[in-house]
């Protein structure tokens, strides 16, 4: 029995590393895209509260009240843009809002426009509805970024995909640039997905600007607790957008999972409404981690490109990424995810998360790869 082809040409080639990279004692885990902290216990007890108070049946298959007007508050306070709940949708982690969104408006053979390096998901989504990603290299100058994009764009484009800021890079798009990439898609009909996960992981003085403040009718945003609240195996996302598309996507939540789980929806709106406090110093100990990171590897002489936030830095090894992250595993137990897997651009990268990596350990791991590099 034969499964679609589609699928069958996935390769999930980063749970190979974390395998690899499990199975080794003592191995500093680079490899991780998520926090090392547990959830605030405020959203737990309000989750708590919600389950005892028998909040378990099926949900509003667009997400229960509380949460969208939660989420609505939330998302019209960013950019000025003017938002109910009739613009929102909860998902199953932002994951899913973009699975969605490919679900529900990709046909056989649609062209989507990521950026390279993206997010190896991104990949995994598109193709899996039998959508055909499209790497860009969204490079810093503006004017290259819009030739490159206007070269890329075809009859057969349906998104383009904005990951600002950025995994695996941690880069973010200035102003200049979304305005210019927005106006394209205006241009040409082009739905634009705004990938904002890490929106609030932002370093010092940098500010979030969302290009849907260019483009709010075309642009479809997707969010979620995951790496702010550290609640990645919570599974809660949303997606914000026209309401009229809303309606059109929420078909797929209900051929997907029906509802989000129910009472874990209460525990976001105390994310979202409650002390943001702890958010923050996670954001702060992230900062740190970063500082001492950026300090080991500018002593190695690797380049990177400079991230503006998040947890992850895309490092520039200068040599073959798979072989050079299995040999760095396998001889000095560092895990790191080797940058071909996010793409063309980073086939001499390693993509390395810091957001279970403590400083001491970061210190620990640089003292390993210094003596290693000089053998
Ligand atoms: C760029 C990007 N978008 C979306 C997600 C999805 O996060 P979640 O489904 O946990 O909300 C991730 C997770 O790693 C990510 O890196």
């Amino acid at each position: 029995m034969e499964v679609r082809k589609d699928i069958s040409e996935i390769k999930l080639t980063i749970r190979k590393i974390t395998e690899i990279a499990k199975a080794k004692n003592n191995c500093i885990r680079f490899d991780i895209g998520q926090p090392d902290f547990d959830t605030p216990q405020h959203i737990k007890d309000a989750t708590n509260k919600a389950l005892m108070d028998g909040k378990t049946g099926y949900g509003p298959v667009r997400g229960v009240d509380e949460l969208r007007i939660a989420i609505a508050e939330y998302e019209s306070q960013k950019d000025g843009l003017d938002f109910d709940e009739s613009n929102i949708i909860v998902t199953t982690g932002g994951m899913h809002a973009l699975f969605s969104v490919c679900l529900a408006f990709l046909e056989k053979g649609d062209e989507v426009i990521i950026p390279d390096p993206y997010w190896a998901a991104y990949n995994l989504i598109i193709k899996s509805v039998g959508g055909v990603p499209v790497p860009v290299h969204y490079v810093d100058d503006s004017k290259l970024l819009i030739e490159e994009l206007e070269r890329a764009i075809t009859s057969k484009t349906k998104f383009i995909f904005v990951n600002s800021p950025s995994n695996p890079t941690g880069e973010i798009l200035i102003d200049e640039d979304l305005k210019k990439i927005a106006d394209l898609a205006e241009e040409k009909d082009i739905i634009i997905i705004s990938d904002e996960v890490y929106e609030r992981m932002l370093f010092g003085e940098h500010k979030f600007s969302s290009i849907a403040k260019y483009a709010p009718k075309r642009t479809l945003r997707i969010n979620s607790t995951s790496k702010t609240y550290a609640m990645t195996g919570w599974r809660i996302g949303w997606l914000t957008g026209d309401k009229d598309l809303i309606i059109q996507i929420a078909k797929c939540i209900r051929a997907t999972i029906a509802c989000v789980t129910n009472f874990i929806q209460y525990g976001a709106v105390a994310a979202l409404n409650g002390p943001q406090d702890e958010a923050m110093n996670m954001k702060k100990e992230y900062e740190k981690r970063y500082v001492a990171f950026k300090e080991r590897v500018d002593k190695i002489g690797w380049t990177y490109l400079t991230p503006k936030g998040t947890f992850y830095m895309f490092v520039d090894t200068k040599e073959d990424s798979w072989p050079f992250c299995l040999k760095m595993i396998e001889e000095i137990g560092v895990s790191s995810v080797p940058g071909a897997a996010f793409g063309d651009f980073g086939k001499t990268y390693a993509r390395f998360c810091y957001g279970s990596v403590s400083v001491d350990k970061i210190n620990e791991a640089f003292d390993r790869i210094e003596k290693w590099l000089k053998k």
